[in-house]
């Protein structure tokens, strides 16, 4: 099953540790055409240019050398004049949708920020990104898929062949299975909500702390969404089935579903929970982080809460009835809706707004759309659990 996942998640271009030529090219059927034929001509960098093909459009991987133009401004006079002078960059996950390709908009038009939209499918971010009108210079797009380590890893040697500085990571992409009847399972074989949810930013993150912590730009952050349905101190959090990480037995099993259980508590598999635990998991490691790197690194370490934004594709996976229904359920009955625009711009408060400094902080906004330190769950915010968590991950991603 796991080989099934990574066939289904191709990483479309894999430019192997440390060969700047030595590109291997899966051909891939993502764009209806042979990648590798398109390539021959201009192989140059691993930002995503786009180039006619015939009468398509197809936007594809190049490795271009180190120059100015793949990345922002970066001013090499005095230190005050670099931070004045050059755009930040932003490192953006699953911003080919939803909350992701929102906030890489709001971000983008401020003209301040550089958007690295890090994305598994080339195409759909190039599309998204140009559907909402983000310039060309504002933004790029590179391939991430958080369900395969290869691909993180991958994506972290292409980011770091480029040279520019990462300011700020937000780890927000994310799947949700709520009517999967069977688990499925990442490239490594971990149930796919965890593993891409929880692992794949986790090794992400741990990889790009060195380069976030070089960082000279005013703000330097590291940003993981989290959700109320995680946690259980509030009305949503308590909609079964309840998050539970329980003693993290399967996680420590490797939540293969062959030797262990796929889910981290060690029970039966439930698509909504592995979601909700994921998203624990999520706001642990931001707290953990906090923990243990916000004094000596100055990284400003947040989770947050954008509001139910009913309408984005996270529910793809829902029921058809569920799907008409939950928006407007949201609206007017619940309140909690907030439109994608909207939870953008929290986002993007949260990458960028100089009064949001705190670190460790799980932000959530009143109904004024002020923002607000907001309490997470009892075991959300467990401090043993965040430690047994952080080291289980390490061994699982192979970080120790
Ligand atoms: N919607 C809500 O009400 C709500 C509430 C609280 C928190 N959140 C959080 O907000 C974040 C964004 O969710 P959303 O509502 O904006 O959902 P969305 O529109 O479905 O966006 C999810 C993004 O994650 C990407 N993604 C999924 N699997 C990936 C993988 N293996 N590798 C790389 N990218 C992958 C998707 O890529 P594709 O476009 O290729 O599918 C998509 O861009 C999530 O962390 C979610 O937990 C959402």
């Amino acid at each position: 099953m796991a080989l099934q996942a990574a066939l289904s998640l191709p990483s479309a271009i894999s430019i192997h540790k440390g060969g700047k030529s030595n590109i291997s090219l899966k051909d891939s059927d993502l764009f209806g055409a042979s990648i590798s034929n398109l390539l021959k001509n201009e192989i140059k960098c691993p930002l995503i240019r786009s180039q006619e093909v015939g009468k398509r459009k197809l936007l594809v991987g190049t490795i271009r050398s180190q120059t100015a133009t793949t990345t922002p401004a970066i001013d090499q006079a005095t230190p005050e004049a670099k931070k004045t002078l050059r755009k930040g960059t932003v490192i953006i996950t699953g911003a080919s949708s939803g909350l992701g390709l929102a906030t890489a908009k709001a971000l983008a038009e401020t003209g301040k920020w550089h958007v690295i939209m890090a994305c598994r499918n080339f195409l759909k971010a190039e599309r998204a990104a140009k559907s909402v009108g983000i310039t060309k210079e504002n933004y790029s797009v590179m391939h991430l898929d958080l369900a395969s380590l290869d691909s993180v890893r991958q994506f972290v040697d292409n980011l770091r062949g480029l040279a520019m500085p990462i300011d700020v990571l937000v780890c927000n992409a994310a799947v949700y299975q709520p009517t999967a009847k069977e688990p499925s399972f990442s490239a490594e074989g971990f149930e796919l909500s965890v593993g891409t949810n929880h692992l794949g930013h986790f090794l992400l993150a741990r990889l790009l702390l060195d380069n976030i912590k070089q960082s000279d730009y005013p703000f330097k952050r590291l940003i993981i969404v989290g959700s109320i349905t995680g946690n259980t101190n509030t009305l949503a959090g308590n909609v079964p089935p309840k998050a539970n990480l329980g003693d993290l037995r399967g996680l420590a099993g490797g939540l293969n579903g062959i030797n262990s259980s796929p889910m981290i508590d060690g029970g039966d598999f439930d698509g909504a929970k592995a979601y909700k635990d994921s998203k624990v998991c999520n706001m642990l490691t931001m707290q953990e982080f906090h923990r243990r790197y916000h004094e000596e690194t100055g990284i400003t370490f947040a989770s947050l809460y954008p509001g139910c934004i009913a309408t984005t594709g996270l529910f793809r996976e829902h029921i058809p009835l569920f799907r008409l229904l939950f928006p407007p359920f949201q609206k007017y009955i619940t309140k909690g809706y907030v439109s994608e625009e909207e939870a953008g711009k929290r986002l993007a408060q949260v990458v960028s707004d100089p009064s949001l400094t705190k670190s460790g902080v799980y932000w959530s906004w009143n109904k004024n759309s002020s923002s607000f330190e907001n309490q997470l769950s009892k075991e959300a915010s467990d401090r043993e659990k965040a430690r047994k968590l952080w080291e289980i991950s390490e061994k699982l991603v192979g970080l120790a």
